[in-house]
């Protein structure tokens, strides 16, 4: 049973869903007014180049990417144009969940380097006058954390409530607290001898959740941020922040019908799961948290979610009845989003409604967890660059997930190589099955190194060492190095909007407005506005060339030579200065 449960996963997003205050609305013009505050904060005009550290770029020859990496390939990424570098955990950790597992959250693990380097980095990032940003995995610890390991002796010790602990149910309390489903599939209880009682993860069986019911644990994991903002950091990534709290009564979720989770439905293996995740109390967590960070100011920091769900709940988390809260939210329905013209207008209106000025949607199109942007498009060049420019422009602060830039595909790894802890615990379902599915069960696959130059690892490691994932086989045509050198490589589409947003103030802060009349069922086109300037950007999302139905302005910035003023050619997106 258990086995068929997880076989769906073969299926899923891993998507969990939502809730609705439905307080904004369009005006009748479609035109989302903005209310800009005189100096717009830094982090709502920025760009956010992720790296996953140990993919990034090994300097030291042990097959996986160092802090040193960073510090040594932060000019890339100035020359690029991006402003902040959001990088994955790199303090102590098993590395079961390469990170996402911390076992000691003020200290940063050794394969990485040492608190030295990361202080290097914060100045390197500084003095380059980028911002740097964290993950800070609030929810859960590893199973080998000394909170956890005290906590998991017995029912007495002085963090026996740390973590979320139940006794079982039946004759011998052997039977799981609950029917709760963790966000891997899994069920969400795994049993401890020693306590003889259960504990709680909304991921892994190896990441029990802390328990926020616990001042003590709020208190503590408050010190950690402090910690690190004290030393510099521009803010966090909070990793699953869905999850913080749980239903304190512990109800039943209820069945959902459904075998295909999404982007958009809180369902995993026919279960809603909805009293683990996404409830209201973490809302006002959210706000808490945001007293912290707003302790330290000048520069001011950057909060940003990981949740997933629909828009007009998990604004929850940025604005609770009035109160700030995150600054920011992951709205991955962006990442299953087909790639139509209605479909992404749709989603730009949704995102308009429920983050307004002043708040700011995000967009993003993958990262650590999800398939490849370039695999997802079909390997398509002309897509990504048209989808980048509709990235850079809408109003939203954008992501890119490294490699992204150059178009680093899947590669193809079997589950049952895996080193990914998904990977791992679903080794047992046949290849055949899971190949052709469009997202990764195995995200060891969206996790190969970054492409330097064509030499041998791509230059990610020295040649005579075996990369900790093999580099994917094309390097020599896609890379860093070689897309430098060619004016129309993704790569340079990338720097050239990179740059005229940041000199942009319309694009980078301006009011946002759907250009309706100038829309089709192959057209997306908007408007942004600051003071006395404006600027269209015109999407042909089809493979057919279309009618252009703006003439006139001058065009800044086009995904394909500029030819025919009358015409779009197929998936031809330009960005034009109306006046
Ligand atoms: C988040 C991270 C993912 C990690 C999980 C558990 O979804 O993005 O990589 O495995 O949380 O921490």
């Amino acid at each position: 049973m258990q086995k068929f449960f997880f076989l769906t996963l073969l299926f899923l997003l891993p998507g969990y869903s939502t809730f609705c205050q439905d307080s904004y609305s369009l005006t009748d013009s479609g035109k989302f007014v903005s209310a800009k505050s005189a100096e717009m904060e830094w982090w709502k005009k920025t760009t956010v180049y992720q790296i996953y550290p140990r993919s990034w770029f090994d300097t030291n020859g042990d097959s996986i990417g160092d802090i040193q990496g960073i510090i040594e390939k932060l000019d890339y990424l100035k020359d690029l144009g991006y402003e902040t570098v959001w990088v994955s955990p790199f303090t102590e950790s098993p590395q079961r969940d390469f990170g996402y597992d911390v076992s000691n959250y003020i200290a940063i693990s050794p394969q990485y380097g040492t608190m030295q380097d990361f202080d290097r980095l914060v100045e390197a990032v500084h003095s380059r006058n980028m911002k740097l940003v964290f993950d800070l995995v609030m929810n859960h610890t590893s199973d080998q954390h000394e909170w956890f390991k005290e906590s998991a002796s017995s029912r007495t010790n002085p963090k026996a409530d740390w973590y979320v602990w139940k006794d079982g149910r039946g004759k011998h309390g052997m039977k799981r607290p609950n029917n709760w489903r963790s966000m891997s599939g899994n069920w969400a209880w795994t049993y401890c001898p020693a306590r003889q009682q259960f504990y709680y993860h909304a991921f892994l069986p190896f990441q029990p959740d802390l328990n926020y019911h616990n001042p003590d644990v709020k208190k503590a994991m408050f010190d950690v941020a402090r910690f690190w903002l004290a030393k510099g950091v521009d803010g966090f990534r909070l990793d699953i922040i869905s999850a913080i709290y749980e239903d304190s009564t512990l109800r039943n979720n209820p069945p959902s019908g459904r075998l295909t989770p999404s982007d958009k439905s809180l369902t995993i293996l026919f279960q809603h799961i909805k009293y683990n995740f996404l409830q209201e109390q973490s809302f006002e967590f959210s706000t808490e948290l945001r007293s912290v960070i707003d302790e330290f100011k000048n520069p001011d920091r950057f909060l940003l979610g990981e949740s997933h769900g629909d828009e007009s709940w998990i604004n929850g988390f940025c604005n609770y009845k009035g109160k700030k809260g995150l600054k920011a939210i992951f709205l991955f329905n962006a990442v299953s989003t087909p790639f139509k013209a209605t479909k992404y207008r749709k989603l730009i209106t949704k995102f308009e409604k429920y983050f307004p000025e002043p708040l700011i949607p995000t967009l993003v199109f993958s990262n650590h967890d999800r398939t490849r942007t370039m695999t997802r498009l079909g390997g398509s060049v002309e897509k990504r660059k048209l989808q980048t420019l509709f990235q850079f422009t809408a109003r939203g602060i954008p992501f890119t997930y490294f490699g992204e830039e150059i178009g680093i595909p899947k590669v193809r790894i079997p589950l049952k190589e895996g080193r990914d802890a998904i990977a791992i615990q679903q080794s047992w379902i046949p290849q055949f099955l899971v190949d052709g599915n469009k997202e990764t069960l195995n995200r060891d696959e969206c996790r190969t190194p970054m492409l330097w130059t064509s030499a041998p690892n791509a230059g990610f490691c020295p040649p005579d060492v075996k990369p900790w994932l093999p580099v994917a086989s094309n390097y020599k045509e896609i890379n860093v190095e070689k897309q430098w050198s060619e004016p129309n490589s993704l790569l340079n589409f990338y720097k050239a909007i990179l740059h005229l947003r940041k000199e942009t103030p319309a694009l980078n802060e301006g009011s946002f407005e759907i250009a309706s009349k100038l829309c089709s069922p192959k057209i997306l086109a908007y408007y942004r506005e600051y003071e006395a300037k404006k600027y269209l950007v015109l999407l042909n999302m089809s493979k057919s060339k279309v009618k252009n139905p703006f003439s006139g302005g001058k065009v800044l910035l086009s995904t394909h030579p500029i030819g025919q003023d009358q015409k779009l050619l197929p998936f031809e997106g330009r960005l034009v200065e109306v006046q």
